[in-house]
């Protein structure tokens, strides 16, 4: 992610501007990390507006916690619906169908629908899924305001075909961090020995029989240097004699987890 305050003020800008068009926003965060790839000010904007919140990216995130998130949102927020999703899943996307029809009040013939959420949570994908494989443009037709391109779905809705793309709480350092870990921040931000040390810290306290049976290491009493070690050891991740490859570890340890080997795991808790 790159932002920058004049990024930031357009898509604002270009969010509200749609937003007048919009009956339901769909918001998607990711649920492994449900807060800090939410933005926080998205409400703002949605407060006249039916408003669905899914946490996708469900089949990556450990679901004791999915539930603890679920149960947060809704004692929480005044978001209309909370749902887990899988954008993969097809019985993900009639039960979102089916709750966005729920929220016609008004029962309009065909619902406005926009996806929105930071870069990389699956609005794209979540989009697709709606859609399914017929792909039709219905954009300047009356009525329509022109320039926007809508999509109409299967069920009657009709999509805003770009995402509306919003930006994460950057003031927050843990935020940034939390996103690194998930590779939706460059590199170059946060060095990738950093992001995986403290991933792994944060493995090590909550996911412990996970990073055992993946590397056959025991923690036992170990440090998180000696942990470190082991799972270089235990990959034969070596530099030269007696000394280990930290980054080519860092590295394994980062795409053994966005790749989700190390099993289903969310980085942050209510
Ligand atoms: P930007 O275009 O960067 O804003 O990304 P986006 O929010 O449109 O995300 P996109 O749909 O491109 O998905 C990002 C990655 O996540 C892709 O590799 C998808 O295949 C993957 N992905 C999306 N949804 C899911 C999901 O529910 N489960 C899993 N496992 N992967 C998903």
């Amino acid at each position: 992610i790159q932002w920058y305050p004049g990024h930031m003020a357009k898509a604002n800008r270009e969010i509200k501007e749609k937003l007048k068009l919009i009956d339901v926003v769909i918001e998607v965060v990711d649920a492994r990390l449900p807060l800090s790839s939410k933005n926080p000010e998205i409400n703002q904007y949605t407060w006249n507006k039916q408003h669905i919140l899914l946490l996708n990216k469900a089949d990556l995130a450990d679901p004791d916690v999915s539930q603890d998130w679920i149960d947060w949102f809704k004692k929480n927020t005044d978001i209309q619906e909370i749902m887990l999703y899988d954008a993969f899943d097809r019985r993900h996307k009639t039960e979102l169908v089916k709750q966005i029809q729920r929220l016609n009040v008004k029962n309009k013939a065909q619902l406005k629908c926009m996806i929105c959420g930071i870069p990389n949570v699956g609005k794209s994908t979540v989009i697709n899924s709606l859609i399914g494989k017929k792909k039709t443009q219905v954009g300047n037709k009356p009525g329509v305001t022109k320039g926007q391109q809508w999509l109409s779905t299967p069920d009657k809705l009709m999509l805003l075909d770009t995402p509306g793309i919003l930006w994460p709480k950057f003031e927050d350092p843990l935020v940034g961090l939390h996103l690194a870990w998930l590779g939706s921040i460059k590199d170059t931000i946060y060095e990738k020995e950093n992001i995986a040390a403290d991933l792994l810290k944060y493995l090590v306290a909550y996911y412990p029989d996970e990073l055992e049976v993946l590397y056959k290491i025991t923690l036992d009493d170990k440090n998180l240097p000696e942990v470190f070690d082991a799972i270089a050891k235990s990959r034969g991740l070596l530099l030269r004699a007696g000394e280990y490859d930290y980054t080519r570890t860092s590295v394994l340890l980062l795409n053994d987890f966005k790749n989700g080997r190390i099993g289903r795991i969310t980085l942050e808790r209510p």
